[in-house]
């Protein structure tokens, strides 16, 4: 099996990346924010705290997560509900970002990322696939960018999907959400000491894909 590790801040490209890496090379993308935006949305929908270890532990058994791929989608589907673009919600980042610092939600999902990649090969990205999630993969990359390289990007993203925002806030709220990330105690958004650094700041998108792809193919060789 192929395993492919991408990890990175919010915004450095890394989910495009990611994806293009799965269709080019015809393996399994997982998007492991997703399952963290989905508990971040049940929080959000209970309305309790998502800093509250306590009330956030609480919920998880109230809680069955699948992650399904329809026509090469990934959709994750909350106690039978199929949560969609729900979970792209600003608001959802920031919930996401404050349960993912609690341990017994990374605990609650980690065999779900794990049994994905015993049985595809895959290309998966997050924050901790490289040190926690796949610390084997045959491939790491922690790609970055500026702050203000990634806000653009994000903000361009959720205009173009009729979300309306301001620039200084998604700079503001990204920059709070990277903080929270890195500083965590367990598994923090930091590079595997063996993850290839690939700062994509002057890059365009179809750049990075053909630099990351690159990368890859000097790994692992060609993908049949
Ligand atoms: O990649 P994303 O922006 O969709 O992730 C949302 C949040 O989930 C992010 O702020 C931190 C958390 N996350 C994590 O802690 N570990 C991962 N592997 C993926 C995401």
């Amino acid at each position: 099996m192929i395993k492919i590790a991408i990890d990175g801040p919010s915004g450095s490209g890394k989910s495009s990346v990611a994806k293009a890496v799965s269709a080019r090379l015809g393996i399994v993308y997982v998007d492991t924010g997703a399952l963290y935006r989905s508990i971040g949305y049940y929080v959000r929908t209970k309305d309790k705290d998502p800093k509250n270890a306590e009330e956030v532990s609480a919920l998880l058994p109230e809680i069955e997560l699948d992650v399904k791929y329809e026509n090469g989608i990934q959709c994750v589907y909350l106690n039978g509900e199929n949560l969609g673009d729900k979970i792209r919600q600003p608001e959802i980042s920031m919930y996401a970002s404050a349960v993912s610092a609690i341990p017994a939600v990374r605990e609650f999902l980690l065999e779900t990322q794990k049994s994905i990649a015993r049985k595809n090969n895959v290309v998966m990205d997050g924050r901790d696939i490289g040190t926690v999630i796949l610390p084997d993969a045959d491939v790491k990359i922690f790609m970055t960018a500026s702050n203000e390289a990634r806000a653009r990007r994000r903000y361009d993203e959720l205009t173009a999907k009729g979300v309306k925002v301001r620039y200084e806030d998604v700079l503001s709220e990204m920059i709070e959400r990277d903080e929270n990330d890195r500083s965590r105690a367990v598994a923090p958004a930091v590079p595997a000491e063996d993850a290839i650094m690939f700062d994509n700041s002057e890059h365009s998108l179809e750049e990075s894909i053909d630099r990351v792809i690159e990368i890859i193919k000097e790994r692992v060789g060609e993908i049949k």
